[in-house]
């Protein structure tokens, strides 16, 4: 074998299997083992009033959206709201408008819509907290004049939950929940989030009343084949004037969300007998939340490098240890944006390198 021969067998090896590993698999949800798995048989991180970022102190999330999805956050809650100066307008507000206005929702809609577009191998929730009972056919509309509208899933009635996968194919990939008003008929995947989800308590102000209870719906007493929420944040009490505000602990999220959240997850477990869908937090990057999340997936978790430090000093928890089965891993998990967009950039110095490999060998 001549070396030029040697060199082009060298440089087809190379190509071969830095595009096969980077695109044969498809990932669902960040890793290939969730492309089979039901939707109602995953469990996602939401966090709570997702848009409501910032310094603020009504605020309950320091990154914006797209970094939450960026890092594995795979549920959104939203309140809706009409603002006093425009009542037929739907915002996003926290607390109060006064306090924390994220302005429109069909604005916020379109940054998730960006994001899926760009993410084309990702299934995401939306749930709605409709603080002020709109119409299904009103709320709807912040969808219709939003770029997300192509993307929304319409759960056929009386049906099992199709894979992640299946979705993914089929480009359907939001699925959307609201708490009041849902209205099938005119608006069916507005879907009634207390139909498919029951929820733990969410008016939480110590980590001892963290329960594992249904607190919505309260028709329901017992678990059944509903999936279901853990709330786990807390809220303190402000004193504005004669009027008490309820406002997010940021200083208290890093305790909040280690040892707690997995106690209240394994309490839960073992009460509902059945992994949680939804865990919700406030402050998600504080704490080791999508690690307990990735483990209840059983799947491995890359942090993403710009998720700041854990403030946290307690240990990543061990003892949430589900045994795998069948479990070979054969692929590195690309989780998260920024690792993916690391991953092609490197792509053209492959090529490079191989060129200059191809000419080193053939002698040019
Ligand atoms: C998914 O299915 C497995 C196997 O049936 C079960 O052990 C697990 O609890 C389910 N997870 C969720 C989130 O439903
Ligand atoms: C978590 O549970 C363990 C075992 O029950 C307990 O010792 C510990 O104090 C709990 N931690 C928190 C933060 O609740």
């Amino acid at each position: 074998m001549n070396s030029y021969c040697f060199s082009f067998l060298c440089y087809l090896w190379i190509y071969l299997s830095v595009f096969s590993f980077i695109h044969c698999e498809q990932h669902c949800n960040g890793d290939v083992s969730l492309c089979s798995r039901s939707y109602s048989n995953v469990t996602y991180l939401v966090t709570h009033d997702s848009y409501a970022v910032g310094s603020n102190i009504a605020a309950t999330q320091t990154l914006s959206i797209t970094d939450q999805l960026n890092q594995g956050v795979r549920g959104l809650k939203f309140s809706a709201v009409a603002p006093s100066s425009d009542p037929a307008a739907i915002h996003l507000c926290h607390t109060l408008c006064n306090l924390l206005d994220a302005g429109p929702a069909s604005k916020t809609l379109d940054t998730v819509a960006q994001w899926l577009q760009e993410n084309p191998d990702q299934v995401i929730t939306i749930m709605w907290n409709n603080l002020y009972d709109m119409k299904a056919t009103h709320l709807a509309m912040a969808y219709t004049t939003s770029k997300i509208a192509p993307y929304i899933y319409e759960h056929p009635k009386d049906q099992p939950w199709p894979t992640l996968g299946e979705m993914i194919a089929s480009g359907k990939r939001v699925v959307n929940f609201i708490d009041s008003q849902a209205d099938e008929e005119a608006v069916p995947w507005l879907m009634d989030q207390f139909s498919f989800v029951f929820e733990t308590p969410y008016d939480n102000r110590n980590p001892d009343t963290f329960k594992c209870v249904i607190d919505r719906p309260t028709s329901l007493k017992v678990p059944d084949g509903r999936m279901y929420l853990i709330n786990h944040f807390l809220y303190g009490n402000l004193r504005l004037g004669a009027m008490e505000v309820q406002i997010p602990q940021r200083d208290q999220a890093a305790m909040i969300n280690s040892e707690s959240l997995r106690n209240q997850t394994m309490e839960c477990i073992q009460v509902f007998d059945k992994i949680p869908n939804f865990i919700e937090v406030d402050f998600y990057e504080q704490g080791y939340p999508l690690e307990i999340v990735a483990q209840l997936n059983q799947i491995d978790w890359v942090k993403s490098e710009s998720l700041p430090e854990t403030t946290s000093t307690l240990p990543v928890p061990t003892t949430i240890r589900i045994q795998r089965h069948h479990w070979i891993p054969t692929h590195i998990i690309i989780d998260n944006g920024a690792f993916k967009s690391s991953v092609q950039l490197n792509l053209p110095l492959f090529h490079i390198g191989c060129i200059l490999l191809v000419f080193t060998f053939s002698g040019l």
